[in-house]
Formats: C-alpha cells, sequence, structure tokens
C-alpha cells in the first residue's frame, strides 16, 4: 500500500525542491530554475509525491505538440525502491495518454543504469547520444524516446492545486 498522495507542485514547495535537486543531481537546478519551471503551467506538469507532510518525490515534464518530454525525475535519498518514481511518471503517463500524446522523450547519463532501467520499464530506447551534454560533469547523455500507445490504467488523474490523487 502507498502511504504518499501526488499534487501538482506550487511555489511553496520549491526550499525542498532545491534539498532534493542537491541531493541527486550533480548540476541541480537553482530555485529560479526550479520556480520558471513550476509556475508554467501551460507547457509544464510538475508532480510531487508526498509523505507526512514532506516531499519523497517529484517529477516534471513538458508537452511539446504531441509530445512528452521528461524534464526531471528525482525521489528523496533513503525512500528509492519503494515505487515512487514509478507512481509519479503512471500518474504523467495517463494524463499524457489522455492528452493524446503520441512520443515521449529525454535525456539520462550515459554512466545512471539505475534511471535508464526504471525508464526502459516505459518502453524508452536509445535513439543516440548528445556528447557532452552535462556541463560540470563534460557526461554525454543518451536521448530515450518511446511511443505511448496503450494506457497503463484506464482513470487518467487530473491533478487539483491540493487534493491529493
Ligand atoms: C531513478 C529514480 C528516480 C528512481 O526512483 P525510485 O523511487 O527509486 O523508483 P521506483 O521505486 O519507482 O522504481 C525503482 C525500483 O524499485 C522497484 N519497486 C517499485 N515499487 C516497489 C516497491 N513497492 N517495493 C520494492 N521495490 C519496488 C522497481 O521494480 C524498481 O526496481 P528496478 O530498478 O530494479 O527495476 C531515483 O533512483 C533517483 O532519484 N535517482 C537520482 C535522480 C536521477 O537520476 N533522475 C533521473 C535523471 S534522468
Amino acid at each position: 500500500m502507498t502511504s504518499w498522495s501526488l499534487r501538482q507542485a506550487q511555489r511553496r514547495d520549491v526550499g525542498e525542491l532545491l534539498v532534493l535537486e542537491e541531493a541527486q543531481f550533480p548540476e541541480p537546478w537553482t530555485r529560479g530554475m526550479l520556480l520558471d519551471e513550476i509556475l508554467n503551467t501551460t507547457t509544464r506538469r510538475y508532480t510531487v509525491a508526498v509523505e507526512q507532510k514532506k516531499i519523497v518525490g517529484y517529477l516534471g515534464v513538458m508537452f511539446v505538440m504531441d509530445e512528452l518530454h521528461v524534464n526531471t525525475i528525482a525521489t528523496l535519498p533513503g525512500h528509492e525502491s519503494r515505487g515512487i518514481a514509478t507512481s509519479l511518471m503512471d500518474d504523467a503517463w495517463n494524463d499524457a495518454l489522455a492528452r493524446g500524446i503520441k512520443r515521449a522523450t529525454l535525456e539520462v547519463a550515459t554512466s545512471n543504469t539505475r534511471a535508464q532501467k526504471f525508464y526502459y520499464r516505459y518502453g524508452f530506447k536509445p535513439v543516440g547520444v548528445r556528447k557532452n551534454y552535462y556541463e560540470r560533469t563534460r557526461e554525454d547523455a543518451l536521448i530515450l524516446w518511446a511511443d505511448l500507445p496503450v494506457a497503463l490504467s484506464d482513470s487518467a488523474s487530473v491533478l487539483s492545486e491540493e487534493q491529493p490523487i
């Protein structure tokens, strides 16, 4: 049984998201970058997983035409392998299907095999490499694409400001 709920990210979440970014990424986003992303609800969809009033994971996606771009996903250290990222991705995936999105893409560091394994479960496949994609580490990124042929679940979720989903 899951003990967290999902809701839309809000301005007040930025402090916690900064901590998560710094814990999980070699090139963490800044407060300004996070705010720009979260507040752009026209093309972005940022979701947080909340457990006992604490953010334990988050996912940010971007919609471009009939494509979904996964901008970021992270689970708070100590809470991995519980299905938190899976619940966030399933939720975005279902929303994408409801919007008629046909394909999804993302970049992932070549060394990040854990995240790659996670993405491959959604049908993502590597189609190319962006050389030196990450500024600080100079690491290459794999470019992954997936088709969204079938719904994972029949019910598409509707995000609201406060209501758990
Ligand atoms: C990649 C990442 C987001 C995965 O998050 P997570 O919450 O641990 O992912 P999940 O728990 O949903 O799934 C991961 C594993 O847990 C397993 N799992 C899922 N639900 C589970 C449950 N209830 N109990 C035990 N294991 C479970 C899954 O099968 C999966 O196993 P696998 O990796 O061997 O296939 C996380 O490791 C992370 O934050 N990494 C750093 C940031 C990062 O690299 N982001 C991606 C950038 S491109």
